[in-house]
């Protein structure tokens, strides 16, 4: 159990290098389907389930990148947005619903000013785990910050209340990940 749950965190890595498609036998449905059970099992500060997600696809998904890659005046500023909206078959939205953390910093006052991060805390456990889970599918992905750009792009699709945190950004890989190199950071054991 613990050896399959290391090789999947080890083996999701961030890959720029996409082709704008499923792997076969693999669906937008199966895409759906990982991410809801994500977002459903993601622990949230008592249990308040802020998550949200949305999947990207097709035309919306090139519009929504379009939109992004419009908004960044420098050249060089427009390559990675435009390479989404180009090689990825989908982008997967992540969300914090600030209702859920605005009703938490009502009733537990004492933890107020810690709702925010927990919030983002979760946010960031659903993104890692469904990056893990899409690579295990034969995907591969790398995760983006153009928060504001999207949600302009966005409008009135999503409500106005929920924040975007990040944008997990997949294809099936062009290329495989590249080299990365991890510094010495022992785990002790304070016995
Ligand atoms: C919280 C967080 C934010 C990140 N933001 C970005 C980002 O905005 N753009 C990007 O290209 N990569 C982003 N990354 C990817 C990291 O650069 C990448 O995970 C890191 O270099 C390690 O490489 P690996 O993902 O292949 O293990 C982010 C990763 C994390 C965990």
């Amino acid at each position: 159990m613990s050896a399959s749950i290391l090789k999947s965190v080890a083996a999701r890595r961030t890959v720029y290098a996409l082709k704008p498609e499923f792997p076969a036998n693999f669906k937008l449905a199966d895409l759906q389907a990982t991410v809801q059970a994500i977002i459903k099992d993601t622990p949230s500060a008592f249990n308040s389930q802020g998550n949200r997600a949305v999947i990207l696809t097709g035309e919306t998904h090139k519009s929504v990148w379009d939109s992004v890659v419009n908004s960044i005046d420098s050249p060089d500023g427009k390559k990675r947005p435009a390479s989404v909206r180009d090689e990825a078959v989908s982008s997967i939205i992540f969300f914090t619903d600030d209702k859920v953390t605005e009703t938490l910093q009502e009733q537990f006052p004492a933890f107020a000013s810690a709702f925010p991060s927990f919030a983002d805390h979760s946010s960031g456990a659903a993104q890692i785990t469904t990056w893990a889970a899409i690579t295990e599918s034969g995907l591969g992905g790398h995760l983006q910050h153009y928060n504001g750009y999207v949600k302009a792009a966005l409008g009135d699709k999503i409500p106005q209340n929920w924040t975007v945190q990040a944008q997990l950004c997949v294809g099936v890989p062009a290329t495989p990940a590249g080299e990365k190199t991890y510094i010495e950071n022992p785990v002790k054991i304070f016995d």
